[in-house]
């Protein structure tokens, strides 16, 4: 198989248009390159789209971008809602974090690409191998992990899985440069460094809030005063309720169901009534 040099990348498609995803597609848009951004969920597509056009009018009024140039970036952006856009010399996928409907994905994506296109994954926690392993020509999946919000956190993990190659990783961490980004390049694990890390941030806080020993607020303000930026909760709030529970569920099984990573009843009770966070417009706190 050839691969990929940085230089030939001219167009990048994005799939799930959501919190994650729609950031992404604004970032590929305004480094110039032709960007689709498609997801099952029309709605879904309309508010992404609606969340890009919104970030960049707060770049033009801080002054960072003219009119024109928000204008420009949009028109670098097609929404799609129909998967044979989805022909790219990049994707990156940004769906729900779940396994089998990853490797689904990239299935049918392999069915239509040339087999130089590269496969990225936004994935928090599940293992770039596992991902990787079903998919024809496999050294092309790479783990490329964004932060939220993707338009403005630096990090990026590129994350090389056992089938992954070393040019296709190089590729890709020369294009999160052309992004803006500050990629480091990081070996598969469960949950590669930052979220393995940052877990225990969330899964702790819950427990002292189940074990009524202090309120979200007094967490929050308590991390923030031993100078953390965010407390837990509003952070669990911006990555979405759902989001975060699925990558603990996630590590708790790749990690043998070690209880450090244990899921919390209070936090799923959340996801069961829709209380999802900013997304939502309620989660740990109103918005
Ligand atoms: N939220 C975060 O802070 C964050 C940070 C880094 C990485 N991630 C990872 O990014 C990915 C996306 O997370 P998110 O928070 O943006 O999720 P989200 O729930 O906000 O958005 C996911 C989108 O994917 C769409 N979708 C689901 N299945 C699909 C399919 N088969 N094809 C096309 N679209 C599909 C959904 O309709 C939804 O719009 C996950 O793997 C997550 O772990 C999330």
């Amino acid at each position: 198989m050839m691969e990929k040099k940085s230089k030939g990348i001219k167009k990048i498609a994005v799939v799930g248009a959501g919190t994650m995803g729609s950031g992404i597609a604004q970032l590929c848009a305004q480094a110039g390159f032709e960007t689709v951004l498609f997801d099952v969920l029309k709605e879904a597509v309309m508010k992404g789209s609606k969340l890009i056009r919104y970030n960049l009018s707060i770049g033009v009024e801080k002054q960072k971008i003219s009119e024109e140039e928000k204008e420009k970036i949009l028109s670098r952006i097609k929404i799609s809602h129909d998967f044979n856009d989805l022909k790219a010399d990049v994707i990156i996928e940004a769906i729900i974090e779940n396994l089998e409907l990853k490797s689904e994905l990239f299935t049918k994506l392999a069915a239509i690409n040339k087999d130089d296109s590269i496969f990225c994954t936004n994935t928090s926690s599940i293992p770039i191998t596992k991902i990787a392993e079903n998919i024809s020509h496999p050294q092309r999946v790479v783990g490329m992990h964004f932060f939220n919000p993707a338009h403005l956190m630096k990090l990026v993990e590129i994350v090389s899985g056992k089938f992954t190659s070393k040019e296709n990783a190089q590729t890709i961490y020369k294009l999160a440069i052309k992004l803006g980004k500050e990629p480091v390049m990081v070996n598969d694990a469960p949950g590669f460094i930052v979220n393995r890390i940052g877990k225990l941030f969330h899964t702790e806080p819950l427990k002292i809030l189940e074990e009524k020993i202090a309120s979200v607020e007094t967490i929050d303000s308590l991390l923030i005063a031993s100078g953390f930026k965010m407390g837990p909760f509003r952070l669990i709030d911006l990555i979405g309720v759902d989001a975060n529970l699925n990558v603990t569920k996630s590590l708790y099984e790749l990690f043998n169901f070690n209880s450090k990573f244990k899921p919390s009843n209070l936090q799923q009770q959340m996801v069961d009534d829709g209380l999802l966070g900013k997304k939502t417009g309620k989660g740990f706190y109103q918005y």
